[in-house]
């Protein structure tokens, strides 16, 4: 579905100091019902007030995003689920959390309130909350005075946003406004923990390991649907393609040796066939390759700066016009789980082990 009217999407630019007014102007908005996207600590997101229906629906309508995926509500101050309703059923477990990751990219699935608009959490009996590590956001909830249901600010299935330009590229025309902060620092997305039921549960890796988890005495599974079964994921967003480039992605994983052979071989042979080639790999082995458009995604010894490129990366192999990306595999220690479930899920499928 297309958004009923265009949109003259404002840009404001809040990387110096006098940010306020732009924060004001894209609050008034939001109190309008009017989506705004704005920078938090993982991804840029795209926010509407968590209460409204209608503004909820503009989200989706925007994205072209499946109504049957819930959305993150953000609020600036724990008190804040309480008081708006947000999320019910306060428990020892869910403030042992809050306390130990918030501010931060750890989301929590909890017992929905009565206020969140059914939109939010496409018909569930849960809610997911985060308070985002950022100042805009930060400013913005304050602002608006609403708790801000907020998706990934990107068109559905392509690479969430980790600058103001990505998501200017995938939302112009379709959105009141982007608060321009920057790039984000981490890169991929919030960890969602799913506190709902008997045992803590990840239902997607992000941000905040399960190491991190373990350390506050917190031991969380992962969801058996994230590990390479058949089973159904319990985060309905997981099931997706996602975070896909336009290219075709293939994932290649084994020993380094055999992976990065079985790499070039297959990027030879699709440009045999006429066919525009990416290789995504990394900074110590961008000079081992031949293709068209070979992209390093950080250092093999630092997980994080692989997760605060990937999306960056597979953004500039579209812009390149790549037909077919071949992808390196990742470590998966710290951040670089999430990393390598984006990878996957970027590949829908076609990952080849040698
Ligand atoms: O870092 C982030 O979390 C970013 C920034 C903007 O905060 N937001 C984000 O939102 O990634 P989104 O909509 O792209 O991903 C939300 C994920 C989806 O996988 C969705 O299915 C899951 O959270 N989710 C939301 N509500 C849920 C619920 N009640 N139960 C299970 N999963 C839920
Ligand atoms: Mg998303």
């Amino acid at each position: 579905m297309e958004p009923k009217s265009f949109y003259k999407t404002a840009y404001w630019d809040v990387r110096e100091n006098d940010r306020l007014p732009f924060i004001q102007e894209a609050a008034r908005w939001l109190q309008a019902r009017e989506p705004v996207a704005f920078p938090t600590e993982t991804v840029y997101g795209l926010g509407a007030d968590a209460c409204c229906d209608e503004a909820v629906q503009k989200i989706f309508t925007a994205k072209g995003r499946p109504a049957d995926n819930p959305l993150i509500v953000h609020v600036s101050k724990r008190q804040q689920l309480w008081s708006w309703g947000v999320a019910e059923n306060r428990s020892v477990e869910a403030e042992k959390l809050m306390t130990a990751f918030w501010p931060g990219p750890l989301t929590l699935i909890l017992p929905k309130g009565s206020a969140v608009a059914e939109t939010v959490t496409a018909g569930l009996t849960t809610v997911a909350v985060r308070m985002p590590d950022h100042p805009v956001a930060s400013a913005l909830i304050e602002e608006s005075g609403m708790p801000l249901a907020a998706p990934s600010a990107n068109r559905s299935g392509r690479p969430s946003p980790t600058r103001a330009d990505h998501v200017w590229d995938d939302l112009h025309g379709r959105i009141a406004g982007v608060l321009d902060g920057g790039e984000t620092g981490i890169g991929v997305e919030s960890t969602v923990l799913d506190i709902s039921g008997d045992a803590p549960t990840i239902l997607r890796p992000g941000g905040i390991t399960q190491e991190m988890l373990k350390a506050k005495g917190v031991d969380a599974r992962l969801d058996p649907g994230l590990l390479r079964s058949q089973q159904t994921p319990k985060s309905p967003g997981m099931k997706y393609r996602h975070y896909a480039p336009k290219g075709e992605l293939w994932l290649v994983e084994g020993e380094p040796e055999r992976m990065r052979k079985e790499i070039q071989k297959r990027a030879y042979a699709a440009r045999l066939e006429g066919k525009n080639v990416g290789i995504l790999t990394a900074s110590e082995f961008l000079d081992g390759y031949e293709a068209d458009q070979v992209l390093s995604c950080g250092s093999v010894l630092d997980p994080s700066s692989t997760a605060k490129r990937l999306y960056q990366v597979l953004r500039t192999f579209d812009q390149a016009g790549v037909d077919v990306i071949l992808s390196e595999s990742f470590s998966r220690d710290k951040v670089g789980a999430a990393v390598m479930n984006r990878l996957e899920k970027a590949a829908g499928g076609k990952v080849i082990r040698v």
